[in-house]
C-alpha cells in the first residue's frame, strides 16, 4: 500500500480518535492544531483512552509506548508536506474547510491524497478551491465516535474521484482495524440518512407523548438491542451537531423526516447540549455515570 504517513488535521474528539487509531495501526501519524494548548487537550484524551485499552488488556506497555512514539503533534501546515493522506477533522464549517484545503493543496505533495471526516457537508463542495489533479485524490472518510471503539468508516466517493485512490482508501481503512461502508457524495451518506430521521422521530414521539426520555430510550435499547436509546445518543454525539447535521439534510431534500423538531431547536438554544454542557435529555450535572431525565415539558 502507497499509504504510511498519515496527516490528521483537528484533535478534538473526532481528530484526536483518529490519530490514535492510525498510530495503533502501526502508521506515522502527525496531527496538527491551532496551538499547543489545544493540542495538548486532544492527547489528553488519546491517553485516556490509551489508559482504558491498557486497563482491559487490549494493548501491552510495550504497545502502548510504541503508539505514542509514532504519534506527532504540530501547530503548522507545513509539516503535513509530504504525508500520503491528510485527514480533517476541523470544524465542521464549509469556508473555514475550503480555505484550509486550498492553503493545503499549495503545499502537498501533488499525489497526497486528501480526505474530510465531514458529516454532512458536500465533499464535492468542500474540494472547489483545489485544483483538477488533486480533485481526483479527494475523499469522504467518516469515522463515528468514538473512534477507537466503532468500527465503521464511511469512504465517500465523488463523482471527480479517481477509481484506484478510492480503492486505496478502502484498503487503507482496511488497514485501520475498521470495515469500510463504500458510498457516494450524497448528504449524509449512509448513517446520517438513516439515523438522523430516527432520532427526530424519537424527538417528535416524546413530543407528541406517545412515551417518556426513559421509556423510548428502554423501547429502543431492550427492545431493538441499540447500545443506546435515541436520547442517550443524543446526548452522547450532542444535540448542537445533531440539530446542525438534521438542518443541512433538511436544506438538501426538503423532506419533512429530516426536519427538526422545536423541542430539538429550543434545547439548543437554550444551551441544552447534552454531556458536553452537562445537561441535554438527560442531566449528567449530579452523576454522569447515572443521569436523570429532564423535565422538558
Ligand atoms: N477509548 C477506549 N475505550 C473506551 C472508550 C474510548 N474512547 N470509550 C469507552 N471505552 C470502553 C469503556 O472503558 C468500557 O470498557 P469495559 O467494557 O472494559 O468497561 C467499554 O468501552 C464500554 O464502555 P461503557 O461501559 O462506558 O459503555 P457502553 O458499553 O455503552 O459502550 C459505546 C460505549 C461503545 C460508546 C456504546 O454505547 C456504543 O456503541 N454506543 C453507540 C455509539 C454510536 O452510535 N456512535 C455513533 C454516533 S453517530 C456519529 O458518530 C456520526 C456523526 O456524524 C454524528
Amino acid at each position: 500500500m502507497e499509504i504510511k504517513k498519515i496527516g490528521v488535521l483537528g484533535c478534538g474528539l473526532m481528530g484526536s480518535g483518529i490519530a490514535q487509531t492510525a498510530a495503533t495501526a502501526g502508521f506515522e501519524t502527525i496531527v496538527c492544531e491551532v496551538s499547543d494548548e489545544v493540542l495538548g487537550k486532544g492527547f489528553a484524551e488519546i491517553e485516556k483512552s490509551l489508559a482504558k485499552f491498557a486497563e482491559k488488556g487490549t494493548i501491552t506497555a510495550e504497545h502502548g509506548k510504541e503508539i505514542r512514539g509514532r504519534l506527532r503533534g504540530v501547530t503548522t501546515f507545513h509539516e503535513l508536506a509530504d504525508c500520503n493522506i491528510i485527514i480533517e477533522a476541523i470544524i465542521e464549517n464549509l469556508d473555514v474547510k475550503r480555505e484550509t484545503f486550498k492553503q493545503l493543496d499549495q503545499l502537498c505533495k501533488p499525489n497526497t491524497i486528501f480526505a474530510s471526516n465531514t458529516s454532512s457537508l458536500s465533499i464535492t463542495e468542500i474540494m472547489t478551491p483545489v485544483s483538477a489533479q488533486r480533485k481526483g485524490r479527494f475523499v469522504g472518510l467518516h469515522f463515528f465516535n468514538p473512534v477507537p471503539l466503532m468500527k465503521l468508516v464511511e469512504v465517500v466517493r465523488t463523482i471527480l474521484t479517481d477509481e484506484e485512490v478510492y480503492e486505496e482508501v478502502v484498503k487503507f481503512s482496511a488497514a485501520l482495524g475498521k470495515v469500510p461502508a463504500r458510498t457516494s457524495d450524497k448528504t449524509g451518506f449512509i448513517v446520517n440518512r438513516l439515523l438522523v430521521p430516527y432520532m427526530l422521530d424519537a424527538i417528535r414521539a416524546l413530543e407528541e407523548g406517545v412515551g417518556s426520555i426513559v421509556d423510548i430510550d428502554n423501547a429502543m435499547k431492550l427492545g431493538c438491542g441499540y447500545p443506546m436509546g435515541p436520547f442517550t445518543l443524543g446526548d452522547f454525539v450532542g444535540l448542537d451537531t445533531t440539530y446542525y447535521i438534521a438542518e443541512i439534510m433538511f436544506n438538501e431534500f426538503r423532506e419533512k423526516r429530516f426536519a427538526p423538531p422545536s423541542l430539538l431547536k429550543r434545547m439548543v438554544l437554550a444551551g441544552l447540549y447534552g454531556r458536553k454542557t452537562g445537561r441535554g435529555f438527560y442531566d449528567y450535572t449530579a452523576d454522569p455515570k447515572n443521569p436523570t431525565p429532564m423535565n422538558l415539558q
